[in-house]
């Protein structure tokens, strides 16, 4: 009897042991609002990732710049202050990996069958590895969508767009491709860009469509033209020493968490485009123009040269390498 009490009270422990062992935290930070194809990834992963730990690991994801802008949070993530980011491909750069700026090249990828030939085969494995050197792990690539120009005057034409005061993302190739234009790239954070484009700092930007919805940069830009002209998409990253330090089954479950997260974001990514572009529509606060064929072939005409500028700045064969996958050739133009 004496045995048996011994025994349930050491039974009694050991699981208020489990039971009250804190959690592991993930800090996620992003940029943009909780209700778009990022927001609701990063949320689909943090309900995975306590399913799957059984909640040994706790997600806490803090949209909308809420800890950190754009530079801040690669900062952040390799000081450990977070431990997951997913900024977007143009965001690299300053980290040193100026490869990822590959995606920012004008109308490299047709549609996201070509896309996905990149981010989801051994090309997009290889500059995931990259981050490595960085301190950095690369989990995945997730999803946004093609971009349009947005301004207070009509854009049917490259020649609307000159002497525009653009707002970009940190991108050398993006400035490059305002400046095939003639327009003025001007990098800035993305929790600034409603106010200096409601302010007149900046005339214009570029955006998928559900940015531009969820940060109500429509009801300050009257006229969206539908150039789809270049993607925006994420590398999921975490902290390598933070990562590497998980137990293995945990690192497991996340690791499954974070597939699921992938197929999720790129199921959801067009649809929250197509949603956020009728919810524009229905505001009746901005004009939005499709290009005729000819009119979006003359800005990828324009901005053909953008490919040879800033080959050397990516890499010569990766660019190649590319074009192999997906058929793009800038000099047929
Ligand atoms: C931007 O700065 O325009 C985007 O990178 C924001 C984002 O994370 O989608």
């Amino acid at each position: 009897m004496k045995r048996f009490f011994a025994l349930s009270c050491l039974l009694l422990f050991s699981l208020s042991v489990t039971a009250s062992a804190d959690p592991i935290i993930i800090k996620f930070s992003h940029v943009v609002a909780a209700a778009t194809p990022k927001g609701k990834a990063a949320e689909f992963f943090a309900k995975r990732a306590a399913e799957l730990t059984k909640n040994k690991v706790k997600v806490e994801v803090y949209p909308n710049s809420a800890l950190y802008k754009d530079k801040e949070e690669l900062e952040a993530l390799q000081l450990g202050s977070v431990q997951m980011l997913a900024p977007s491909l143009a965001k690299f750069g300053p980290l040193g990996v100026k490869e990822f700026e590959v995606f920012d090249f004008p109308f490299i990828f047709d549609d996201a069958t070509d896309l996905h030939k990149i981010t989801q085969g051994p090309i997009g494995a290889s500059l995931l590895a990259k981050l490595d050197a960085k301190g950095i792990v690369g989990l995945s690539f997730w999803d946004n969508g093609f971009k349009s120009f947005s301004a207070n005057t009509p854009i049917k034409t490259p020649a609307d767009l000159k002497g525009k005061k653009m707002r970009i993302q940190s991108s050398k190739v993006l400035e490059e491709e305002m400046r095939s234009v003639g327009a003025m790239p001007q990098v800035m954070a993305f929790s600034e860009v409603y106010q200096a484009l409601s302010t007149g700092v900046v005339d214009g930007t570029e955006n998928p469509i559900s940015n531009l919805y969820t940060q109500k940069m429509h009801e300050v830009q009257k006229y969206l033209t539908l150039t789809n002209h270049g993607y925006l998409g994420y590398a999921v990253i975490v902290n390598k020493k933070f990562w590497e330090g998980l137990p293995a089954d945990v690192r497991g479950q996340l690791e499954q968490a974070m597939k699921e997260s992938t197929v999720y974001a790129n199921k959801i990514a067009q649809e929250e485009n197509d949603t956020s572009l009728e919810e524009v529509k229905k505001s009746g606060k901005t004009v939005v123009y499709v290009p005729t064929k000819e009119e979006r072939m003359a800005f990828k005409k324009a901005m053909a040269p953008v490919h040879t500028k800033m080959a050397d700045r990516v890499g010569a064969d990766l660019l190649k390498s590319i074009y192999k996958e997906t058929g793009f050739d800038p000099s047929k133009l």
